[in-house]
């Protein structure tokens, strides 16, 4: 096996687990809101976000990284600066959807406390709308960069 073979082979792996555990996790929220009660929604959101983050992280860093090295000899055109440019908007995206999640808990958390404050369920409906904008974002980036690379492989 090549050296080329093998970082092609470790990108593809790293870009299926975190593209897999996207879709994975969008499946999962949907049956956690059809079948947890609250607070044991967000007990249970809580444990797999923490979890999955030691997961997607690591995969999307090495999904990064390989392809990094694999174009280190493409020269720098527009092609190669917007795929650089979607992949640091990717980490920033995460970073901000990962804070914005552990905000959600906390609020959600109170809310569950606190069922009849109607100002705060205010407050979480509008936040949990936030979040969803953010993580369909990250999603969007994700794809984005996915055709970038194959531009980019293929081209
Ligand atoms: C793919 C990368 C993702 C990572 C690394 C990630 C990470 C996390 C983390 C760390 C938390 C925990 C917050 C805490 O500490 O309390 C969390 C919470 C949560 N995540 Fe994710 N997440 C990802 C994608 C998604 C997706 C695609 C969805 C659903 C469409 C989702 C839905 C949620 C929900 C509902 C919570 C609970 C907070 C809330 O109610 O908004 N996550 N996530």
């Amino acid at each position: 096996m090549t050296r080329q073979a093998l970082l092609v082979s470790v990108l593809v792996l790293a870009t299926s687990v975190w593209v897999g555990g996207y879709v994975a996790i969008v499946v999962v929220a949907r049956t956690a809101t059809a079948t947890l009660e609250p607070a044991a929604r967000v007990r249970f959101f809580r444990s797999l976000g923490r979890r999955y983050l030691w997961v997607g992280g690591p995969a999307l860093l090495v999904a990064l990284a390989t392809g990094a090295v694999l174009l280190r000899s493409h020269e720098w055109d527009l092609l190669l600066i917007a795929t650089a440019a979607a992949a640091v908007a990717l980490l920033l995206l995460l970073a901000l959807a990962v804070g914005q999640a552990r905000r959600m808990t906390r609020l959600r958390r109170r809310s569950v406390d606190d069922p009849a404050n109607t100002r705060l369920t205010r407050q979480v409906t509008g936040a949990a709308r936030g979040a969803a904008a953010l993580r369909g974002v990250l999603g969007l980036f994700t794809v984005a960069l996915v055709v970038l690379g194959a531009c980019l492989a293929t081209g």
